[in-house]
């Protein structure tokens, strides 16, 4: 019991510790504390069991890593997605590394209210929103192997984690403060070509590994980038992963490379409809407008702030209205 209770006060303090340094830091300084998210190691695939379970829990990882070459375009085991990204592009390390839209906890989390489409998903259907939109893909039937595999897979990742890392932040996104003023799409660009240009490409089309085994680097945007409703289209949402994750070869979660102000000019370049193209949306939009997403750029909205500005901000004014007004922002 007194280990038990000693290990709490610790965490407890660990917890605070790390909480301090988030409200304290300034841009570019290490934003999580070591100790605290430090510990987490990713799920030891060694302990995936020798079984039948096993077995699709092995098929839905390497759907995650090779998503293209198993059911891309031109997919060895059925072609249902529009583009070669594969999952792990935006989920690293195959939805395990903590803020890149880690799916750690996403299987005891749904089924699920989803204000988008205003009803309860399962979590088969909340893949098939991805496979949709970021792939411009068409649904895996929810009884195919492979949305059995992926389900098996988020189903044993979600076992593995460890008690002490229930309550870490990495499991959601990296929280960014917002800058007085909106994002630039000029800055962006400016910030685009030093920064991320020598991996995406000037035509934001990435670089295709060669066979039938996805990007190298990505398409950020074009025919083959992620459509207008994915999430990642979104500014904030992009913001908050761009800042600990990108450039893939110097950001860490621990020490960004990005400002939070960087990271939002940068994700209103690469996100401004009036200069790039994507697919067309096949989308379905917030039936109501006082559950819509802030950082989501399509009238009506629940307040009298623009489309452009609820695109690019500035979003603190935002989130004060509706706090102000008893609602609840989510962004
Ligand atoms: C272009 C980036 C991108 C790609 C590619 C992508 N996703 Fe996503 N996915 C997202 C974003 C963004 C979210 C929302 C995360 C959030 O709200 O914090 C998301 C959410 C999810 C969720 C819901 C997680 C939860 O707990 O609510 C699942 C499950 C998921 N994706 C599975 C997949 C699968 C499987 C693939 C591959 C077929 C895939 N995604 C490809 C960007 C992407
Ligand atoms: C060293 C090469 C490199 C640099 C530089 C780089 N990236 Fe990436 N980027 C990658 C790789 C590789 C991935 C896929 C990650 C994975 O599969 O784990 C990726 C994925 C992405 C994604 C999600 C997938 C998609 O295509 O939509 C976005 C968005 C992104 N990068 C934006 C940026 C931005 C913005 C910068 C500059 C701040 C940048 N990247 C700099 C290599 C790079």
């Amino acid at each position: 019991m007194k280990i038990f209770s000693t290990l709490f006060i610790f965490l407890a303090l660990l917890i605070t510790i790390g909480y301090t340094a988030c409200n304290t830091a300034t841009d570019n300084t290490p934003v999580i504390s070591a100790g605290f998210d430090s510990t987490y190691r990713p799920p030891d695939t060694s302990k995936i069991p020798n079984d039948k379970f096993g077995e699709m829990v092995r098929y839905g990882r390497n759907l995650m890593l090779n998503t293209a070459y198993y059911i891309g375009p031109e997919g060895k085991n059925g072609q249902y997605l529009g583009n070669k990204m594969n999952c792990t592009n935006c989920h690293q390390d195959a939805g395990t590394k903590p803020y890149a839209f880690s799916l750690m906890l996403s299987h005891e989390h749904y089924p699920q209210y989803r204000a988008r489409e205003a009803k309860v998903l399962s979590l088969a259907e909340r893949v098939n929103n991805c496979v949709m939109r970021p792939h411009s893909g068409r649904p895996l039937p929810l009884d195919s192997k492979e949305m059995l595999a992926f389900l098996s897979y988020f189903k044993w990742i979600n076992s593995q984690v460890k008690p002490e890392d229930r309550n870490m932040n990495g499991f959601q996104n990296l929280t960014i403060t917002f800058s007085p003023r909106a994002g630039d799409p000029e800055k962006g660009q400016k910030l685009y070509t030093e920064k991320c240009l020598r991996c995406h490409g000037e035509d934001g089309a990435g670089v295709f590994k060669p066979g039938n085994g996805g990007y190298l680097y990505p398409p950020l945007w074009g025919e083959f980038g992620y459509q207008p409703g994915s999430s990642m289209h979104r500014v904030i949402k992009q913001a908050r992963w761009l800042k600990a994750n990108m450039p893939n070869d110097q950001a860490t979660y621990f020490k960004p490379i990005l400002t939070d102000e960087e990271a939002i000019d940068i994700a209103s370049f690469i996100n401004d409809d009036r200069i790039h193209k994507r697919p067309s949306p096949k989308t379905i939009d917030y039936p109501f407008p006082a559950e819509k997403a802030i950082d989501y750029g399509h009238a009506p909205f629940a307040d009298t702030f623009s489309e452009m500005q609820h695109k690019f901000g500035p979003f603190q004014p935002i989130i004060d209205y509706w706090k102000k007004n008893g609602l609840k922002p989510s962004y």
